[in-house]
């Protein structure tokens, strides 16, 4: 029943499907991984030889898909196949918040991982090992081992088909994917099966040392990576409310940020205020943790957890409104230029960016933006902004207010300068921190404003040019 893992398939060529089994394949050259996914367009990006186009950008994972691309790695549309093969599935799908139904707006959207359980519980032969990757609420294994015992009864009680289901949750974070994945602070493992756990964590054994390799029982694992999540929104929706607190009273978030950070109970990390937290899972798993909650009758608890989404959305809606106040009241058809688009450096992604909900604000106060981003393609900023993109922009010469409430994409970051009111700074890009702030300052126009979201920009290198500053948390500059 336990032979030799030999092959593993992975359902979910996304964010954390892809760069974890490149990873895997990697530091496993033994083992065959396939990548399986119900989107044949982005099978193909994952196959494409013009490394550019791999669907995810991230630091490191070009290398690893050269190194293994082709020799143990490979990326499949073939579910069944890829499924019937596997020693081991892991299911890394999307589990997004319900939009309807009940538990509408908190709740997860288990309906992928369920179709993942039954493809798995139809396809699959011999003894497998399913491990669920995705983030998912509390007692959710119960749901996945209900449909596969059930795929098993209905052999009749054929021994062909055998399973045991684990919990693997992931903790990369998005843009240092590979060195998370490569470096975790901890694997961890929640199971009953001893002998299952221990074929999971002998693979992560080839680069993981041992203590590292936390295994616990399979409710504690699900809910640990829903805790993780919150705990880490939570630090930055309590920095973020006290930057707002530092603007009005004189004082600095940075100075505080480093004040408290020393404390070893508190460290230093994740304490950077920002526009607010995005990505694609603080908000939903937070939300799923106050469904849980009210599900449990535990609503003191559920409301401490909402507190945190709130405090986010209030935070974003607050920099859109002190842009417009900054710039005498109103935006209409002024040409505001927006200094990055993902949720945050190093990744293309823009789930639930920061930079789509104050770009809305800004567009239906009549703003013309002009928006800049290293790694995100213009058509997703469309979507996200759900305006298209109004590309006679770019022969922009003066103020048209037939043009406002509408957004082009800009490549060159300098001529984009000429005749802004204002630019926003809301992704840490390196190359923003290199910015020739004099040369923009001859461009704009006056009174000309920067908004720093990011804390990139150093006081005294906008000090000599007829530019203003509004630096988040930094209550020394206020006017
Ligand atoms: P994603 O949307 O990037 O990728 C999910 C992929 O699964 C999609 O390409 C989709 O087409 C595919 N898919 C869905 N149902 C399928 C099916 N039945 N058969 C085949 N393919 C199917 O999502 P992601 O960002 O990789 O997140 C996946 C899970 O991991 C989520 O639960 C998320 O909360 C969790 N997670 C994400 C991150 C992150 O940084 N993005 C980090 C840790 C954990
Ligand atoms: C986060 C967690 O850090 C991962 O451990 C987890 O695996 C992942 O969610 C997930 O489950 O999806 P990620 O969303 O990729 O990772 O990125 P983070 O680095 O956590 O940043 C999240 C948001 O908080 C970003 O918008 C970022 O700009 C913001 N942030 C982060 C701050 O505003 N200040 C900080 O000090 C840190």
């Amino acid at each position: 029943m336990y032979k030799l893992l030999k092959n593993i398939c992975c359902i979910g060529a996304g964010y954390v499907g892809g760069p974890t089994m490149s990873v895997i394949a990697d530091k496993c050259p033994n083992i065959i991984v396939n990548v399986v996914d119900s989107n044949k367009k982005r099978i193909d990006l994952w196959n494409s030889t013009d490394l550019n186009k791999l669907p995810i950008f991230e630091p490191g994972l070009e290398q690893i898909i050269k190194r293994c691309r082709g020799r143990n790695l490979h990326f499949s549309s073939n579910i069944r196949e890829c499924i019937a093969k596997a020693d081991m599935i892991f299911i890394s799908v999307n589990t997004p918040t319900k939009k309807k139904g009940i538990g509408a707006g908190k709740a997860s959207d288990l309906k992928w991982v369920e179709a993942c359980a039954r493809q798995v519980a139809e396809f699959s032969s011999g003894y497998t090992i399913v491990v669920e990757k995705s983030t998912l609420p509390v007692k959710t294994a119960e749901a996945i081992k209900s449909i596969l015992e059930t795929a098993q009864l209905s052999l009749g009680g054929d021994s062909k088909k055998s399973f045991d289901v684990l919990s693997n949750p992931e903790f990369l974070s998005e843009g240092s994917a590979i060195e998370d994945l490569e470096n975790p602070d901890r694997v961890l493992i929640g199971g009953d099966n001893k002998k299952a756990i221990k074929i999971l964590s002998n693979i992560y054994r080839n680069w993981v040392p041992e203590k590292n390799i936390i295994c616990t029982n399979i409710w504690s694992s699900e809910l640990a990576k829903l805790t993780a999540n919150a705990f880490l929104a939570q630090r930055i929706s309590s920095i973020n409310a006290i930057s707002a607190l530092c603007e009005s009273t004189g004082a600095d978030v940075r100075e505080v940020a480093r004040a408290i950070g020393t404390d070893s109970r508190i460290g230093s990390k994740f304490l950077d205020s920002g526009p607010g937290f995005g990505g694609s899972c603080f908000k939903k798993d937070i939300l799923n943790l106050v469904y849980l909650s009210n599900y449990f009758g535990l609503n003191e608890v559920a409301n401490f957890w909402e507190g945190v989404v709130h405090l986010n959305n209030w935070h974003q809606h607050r920099i859109s409104e002190l842009i417009i106040k900054k710039l005498l009241g109103t935006i209409t058809g002024k040409k505001i230029l927006i200094l990055g688009f993902a949720f945050k450096a190093n990744t293309n992604d823009t789930r639930e960016s920061a930079a789509i909900s104050i770009c809305r604000d800004l567009l239906e106060e009549g703003a013309i933006l002009f928006i800049h981003d290293p790694k995100v393609d213009p058509n997703q900023i469309s979507e996200d902004l759900k305006i298209k993109e109004n590309i006679e922009l770019k022969k922009y010469k003066e103020i048209n207010y037939s043009e406002e409430g509408s957004w082009c994409s800009v490549i060159n970051i300098k001529s984009s300068f000429k005749n802004a009111d204002a630019a926003v700074v809301l992704t840490e890009w390196e190359e923003y921190s290199r910015i020739d702030w004099g040369d923009a300052a001859i461009k704009m126009r006056h009174p000309a404003w920067v908004f720093d979201a990011r804390s990139i920009i150093e006081k005294d290198q906008l000090k000599s040019f007829d530019l203003n500053l509004w630096r988040i948390g930094d209550g020394s500059m206020v006017k």
